[in-house]
């Protein structure tokens, strides 16, 4: 087999990127660990940045978007139980979409199957090789039959476990960390939004709390919990009880409860290789960096990486011109950590850390005050929120 582009990983970065190259008329086969089924079996993501839908009309994919995502002006912040609300697109113009991480997989999926592009589920076994060569290959086990695939570039898109990163040397990698002392439990139910607003994030003694949507019958919510829980540990009666504990009176009286259709835990952390090139092979999304969700940046920011891969990599193919791709891991770097910061900072802000004491809990009701009272800091949230320009 032979490609001008691998890509490694069919999550929301490979396809995307998939997606925008053959737009440009570049050629792309992309190889995945898990069946299609399973890819869209995950229960991820659901807030998308106003770039983003730009993006993703851009590449083709935002009919179903426009037709079935839920715009919202902005969002809430709950306190000391009373809700303020921080309207995003009075501060900055822009909206925030409420769509799921599924919905943009399942439209890049079918835009790739409508085209006949090539994508080889359920591999095995892949070792990438020659980055640092004249040209790229990456093997892999399919149905039992080792496969090769030549190429001249290796689009990392494999997530925090995939074998891209792994593949550059120890000592050409730097990596930047730090891992939160707890997780989010997060519940999918068909049930109507306890709220209007797009997300309601909610600050409590108890921990974090958090209310988002994917449409107007189906809901997510989050609680914070202990990195040792366990989903078994969480009955929906046990969630729902939590979760209307740390809300403020009004939303927790709208909230409606059902039965979960999805239940799963995820740890906080947040992380960042340097650089996201190595030769042939680019990272991007998260087999680069990772952010806690509390800002809902991780699919965001794996969008703005593909956007400016895809820019260097159509450069490159058109124009005979490296520039872009020898700039690609600074430029998206400078990115990466604004958002990371954005990240880092609303996780501190919003969740109850085992040492937190009077002291901090004082600090962060004084800046939540500041946040939600003073208008140039909520404008700076709004605008973080809303997706910084590029
Ligand atoms: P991924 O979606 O991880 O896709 C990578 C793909 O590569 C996967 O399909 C994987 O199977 C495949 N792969 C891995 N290894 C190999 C290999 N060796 N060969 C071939 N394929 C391989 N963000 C938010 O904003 N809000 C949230 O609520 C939220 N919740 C999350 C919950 C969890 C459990 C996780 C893990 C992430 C969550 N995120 C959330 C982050 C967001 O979903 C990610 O930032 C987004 O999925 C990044 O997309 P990606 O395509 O870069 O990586
Ligand atoms: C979600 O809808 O899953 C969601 C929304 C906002 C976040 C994180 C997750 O900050």
């Amino acid at each position: 087999m032979r490609t001008q582009v691998a890509i490694i990983g069919a999550g929301p970065s490979g396809l995307l990127l998939g997606q925008l190259l053959h737009r440009a008329g570049i050629d792309a086969v992309i190889i995945e660990r898990q069946s299609a089924e399973r890819v869209l079996s995950r229960i991820r993501a659901g807030i998308l940045e106003q770039t983003t839908v730009d993006t993703l009309h851009a590449a083709g994919v935002g009919e179903r978007l426009q037709r079935e995502s839920i715009v919202h002006d902005g969002i809430n912040i709950v306190y000391d139980n009373q809700p303020h609300f921080i309207d995003v697109r009075a501060l900055t113009g822009a909206v925030v979409t409420a769509y799921g991480q599924t919905e943009v997989t399942r439209d890049l999926m079918d835009a790739r199957a409508g085209s006949g592009l090539p994508t080889h589920y359920e591999v095995e076994e892949v070792w990438l090789e020659g980055m640092t060569g004249s040209k790229a290959v990456a093997h892999f086990q399919q149905h039992g039959e080792t496969r090769r695939m030549e190429c001249d570039y290796i689009a990392g898109c494999d997530g925090f476990h995939g074998v891209s990163r792994r593949s550059i040397p120890e000592d050409r990698l730097r990596e930047f960390g730090r891992a939160y002392p707890f997780g989010w439990i997060g519940v999918l139910a068909d049930v109507p939004p306890a709220s209007p607003h797009a997300v309601t994030y909610a600050h409590h003694a108890r921990g974090f709390a958090l209310c988002s949507m994917r449409s107007l019958t189906r809901s997510r919510y989050y609680v914070q919990c202990p990195s040792s829980d366990r989903v078994e540990d969480w009955s929906d009666a046990r969630f729902w009880d939590e979760l209307a504990l740390r809300l403020d009176a009004r939303t927790a009286g709208e909230l409606i409860t059902g039965p979960s259709i999805d239940k799963s835990i995820a740890p906080l952390r947040s992380y960042v290789a340097e650089p996201m090139r190595w030769g042939r092979l680019f990272l991007a999304g998260d087999a680069a960096h990772i952010v806690p969700p509390t800002g809902a940046k991780g699919l965001n920011l794996a969008v703005s990486d593909v956007r400016l891969l895809a820019e260097a990599l159509i450069e490159h193919y058109r124009e005979r011109s490296d520039a872009g791709i020898d700039s690609y891991s600074q430029r998206a770097l400078r990115r990466v950590w604004k958002v990371e910061r954005f990240s880092w900072w609303a996780t501190l802000l919003l969740h109850t850390f085992p040492d937190t004491d009077d002291f901090g809990r004082r600090m962060q009701e004084a800046e939540l005050d500041t946040l939600t009272q003073l208008e140039s800091a909520s404008r700076s949230f709004a605008e973080h929120y809303a997706g910084l320009a590029f």
